[in-house]
């Protein structure tokens, strides 16, 4: 019989940018098995309520949960920073851990007293975001910058297109006028457009992506639950869902991680 230890994680997003964060799950532990949805037919939550947003959560948990998954990785900022409590009270029994914009870092870090925290509009207006910025950005300037269009532009995988530089653009420049000297990735999506976002700020900022952590976390969490698994024959497998057309799915999620993988469809409710 399958030790729990040697159950699947399963990892999720509102689509592909939660990859930023498997993609480090899979550096720190090597030997585990990974269960990733992507909830592209959905995407952006950014722009959902919040209704909408906790009852997807709640439809892809049960999900992993019914594939066997001994761990639950919510690998979206407006998730976390709208519904992780609730998530965390009707699965109370489940090892969840969760990614949030790093403001406590980028408030140590910065020189000029001013970061910028780029995410979605439902981040930015999140209760969440609203706590971490009171508990970690006394004495520095925390600027909220709102991003519609970022993370169509990733689903799409229009890296660095003119358009897509053009967008990312529009909401580097007001941080960089204000003297921001550090950028949080504030969503998951953002990190596939970073090398756009450095070309633009320059070679002194500093853009800081919370994924290793959140694996480190991982890592952590899991150890003191006796859930890590150990040991493995060879390479840990990796299973693909999504909620959006298969066929583009499957392109770009293999674009993103660079290299092929084959992606399910995700069941629809009911
Ligand atoms: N990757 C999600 C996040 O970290 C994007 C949410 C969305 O779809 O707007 O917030």
């Amino acid at each position: 019989m399958r030790s729990a230890a040697s159950a699947p994680i399963g990892v999720f997003d509102s689509g592909v940018g939660g990859l930023s964060v498997l993609r480090e799950i899979r550096r720190t532990l090597p030997n585990e098995t990974l269960y990733y949805v992507a909830d592209s037919g959905h995407a952006p939550y950014g722009d959902k309520d919040t209704a909408y947003i906790e009852q997807r959560s709640r439809y892809i948990i049960k999900f992993l949960l019914a594939q066997g998954v001994k761990a639950v990785v919510v690998a979206c900022n407006t998730v976390t920073g709208l519904v992780i409590q609730h998530l965390r009270t009707h699965f109370a029994q489940l090892p969840i851990v969760a990614i949030e914009p790093a403001v406590k870092p980028a408030a140590l870090h910065t020189r000029s007293g001013v970061v910028g925290v780029l995410a979605t509009r439902q981040t930015v207006a999140s209760p969440g975001l609203a706590r971490l910025v009171q508990q970690h950005g006394q004495g520095v300037r925390v600027l909220l910058q709102a991003c519609p269009g970022w993370v169509e532009c990733v689903e799409r995988h229009e890296l660095d297109s003119p358009a897509t530089v053009a967008l990312v653009q529009q909401f580097v420049q007001p941080l960089l006028a204000q003297n921001a000297d550090t950028l949080v990735l504030g969503c998951t999506h953002y990190p596939f457009l970073a090398p756009v976002i450095a070309a633009l700020a320059g070679p002194e900022m500093r853009i800081i992506d919370p994924a290793a952590a959140v694996a480190r976390q991982l890592a952590t969490r899991l150890q003191q639950q006796g859930l890590l698994h150990a040991d493995s024959a060879g390479i840990a497998p990796m299973r693909f869902w999504s909620s959006g057309a298969s066929a583009h799915a499957q392109r770009v999620i293999s674009q993103l991680l660079a290299h092929p993988v084959a992606v399910e469809q995700l069941p629809t409710a009911g």
